[in-house]
């Protein structure tokens, strides 16, 4: 309640606080247009302990955010609630120079663009599924067709365009929850699937991501994450000096649109031996098109085991894989050629960002050999991936 003190010097104050009050709201409107606008904007808030949230823009009518996940070290991890996209991931090198080691952009802009999935959450199918066509029991289910005649990571309208709820946590670490219903029909797969997505960053510098999801009618589920790696953290510089080990002593052939020929096939004396670390462009000539092949890993069953490591010598940058699942597509970012730019208009050329897919096999449900991607009614899917980063000094 105000104190009222003398008529005339109330009407002033009265005046001056109505000037004051409608400059006030005026700035508050034009700090929202302003936010709305600006997709990168200032407006960020602290959700929880180490976890900030900011406006990132609107698409499909709603409303994106951006959070920030900095642990205990400083290094921060950007996620967007549009595609569960990682748009950043800074943190410092061997010279304690910091800069982010995946390919993103600043504003939601550079994603509705639709850049080839740079971060983002793919799903439902990770990877092709011939002709968009497979069939559960006795019925065939058509999917789009956005890849040539194939279906490509989930479609038109895949997991990497929608729009996730989120919820945040810290227990002792910052989490990020997404939440998605896709529809029975999404993209033409059968039942409702409750997906949800959990980004964990640990102050040993891991991004962990568990992948959960159930149905109500049979379907199938390949979940994954899309990230282009560069260690250098400068995106003019290309990851053939990078160099990579990755466990699997078979990999599967694919035909020419890229789809699994059924054959399981040793690496060995191939360009795709990468059992000991290798550089990436030791051999890259040989292999047409570059490398986006599944690697089919040596473990045995889906405990949580390390697969692959990435390093950089000039940044002593490492980064480790670890994952549930049985495959992983090691894809040399072989269609960048330069017409996507960074936010700060640097050209993303090929090979600048390499990807490495945790998943199932391309095409499972046509291929009776590879280990299975269906996904029944009361059974709960659930997977987890771990990239950890370190630095050699
Ligand atoms: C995956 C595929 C590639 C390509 C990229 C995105 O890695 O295997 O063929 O589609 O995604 O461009």
């Amino acid at each position: 309640m105000i104190k009222m003190v003398g008529k005339n010097s109330t009407k002033l104050k009265n005046m001056k606080g109505i000037t004051l009050l409608s400059l006030g709201i005026a700035a508050i409107f034009a700090t929202a247009i302003t936010s709305c606008n600006n997709q990168t904007s200032n407006n960020t808030m602290e959700v929880k302990k180490g976890i900030t949230k900011a406006a990132f823009g609107n698409a499909d009518g709603k409303e994106v955010f951006l959070y920030t996940l900095t642990n205990a070290k400083g290094t921060q991890v950007k996620i967007s609630t549009y595609g569960g996209v990682v748009t950043s991931w800074v943190s410092a090198d061997k010279n304690d120079k910091k800069s982010s080691i995946v390919l993103g952009f600043d504003s939601l802009s550079g994603y509705l663009a639709k850049p080839p999935y740079f971060g983002a959450i793919i799903g439902r199918y990770g990877n092709r599924i011939a002709k968009g066509k497979f069939k559960i029991d006795t019925t065939t289910y058509t999917l789009a067709t956005n890849n040539g005649l194939n279906h490509l990571h989930g479609g038109n309208k895949g997991f990497d365009k929608v729009i996730w709820d989120a919820t945040t946590e810290n227990d002792s670490v910052p989490a990020l929850k997404l939440s998605y219903l896709s529809k029975d029909g999404e993209e033409g797969y059968p039942g409702n699937l409750t997906v949800d997505v959990l980004y964990t960053l640990t102050d040993d510098d891991e991004l962990k991501i568990e992948y959960n999801a159930s149905t109500d009618k049979p379907t199938v589920i390949n979940l994954t994450n899309h990230s282009y790696f560069n260690l250098t953290g400068d995106v003019t510089n290309t990851i053939l000096n990078h160099q990579l080990q990755i466990d699997a002593d078979n990999y599967t052939p694919v035909d020419t649109t890229l789809i699994p020929t059924g054959e399981i096939s040793p690496v060995k004396n191939t360009p795709f031996d990468f059992t000991s670390a290798t550089k990436i462009g030791l051999r890259i000539d040989s292999v047409k098109g570059g490398y986006d092949h599944n690697f089919v890993l040596n473990k045995k069953d889906s405990s949580l085991t390390k697969v692959a490591t990435l390093t950089e010598e000039t940044t002593g940058r490492k980064l480790e894989v670890f994952t549930m699942e049985p495959g992983l597509q090691f894809y040399s970012g072989n269609f960048l050629n330069g017409t996507i730019k960074t936010s700060d208009g640097k050209a993303i050329n090929l090979h600048t960002g390499l990807c490495l897919e945790t998943q199932h096999f391309p095409d499972s449900p046509n291929q009776p050999k590879f280990p299975s991607t269906l996904l029944v009614p009361g059974q709960k899917y659930h997977t987890v991936t771990v990239y950890k980063l370190s630095v050699n000094k």
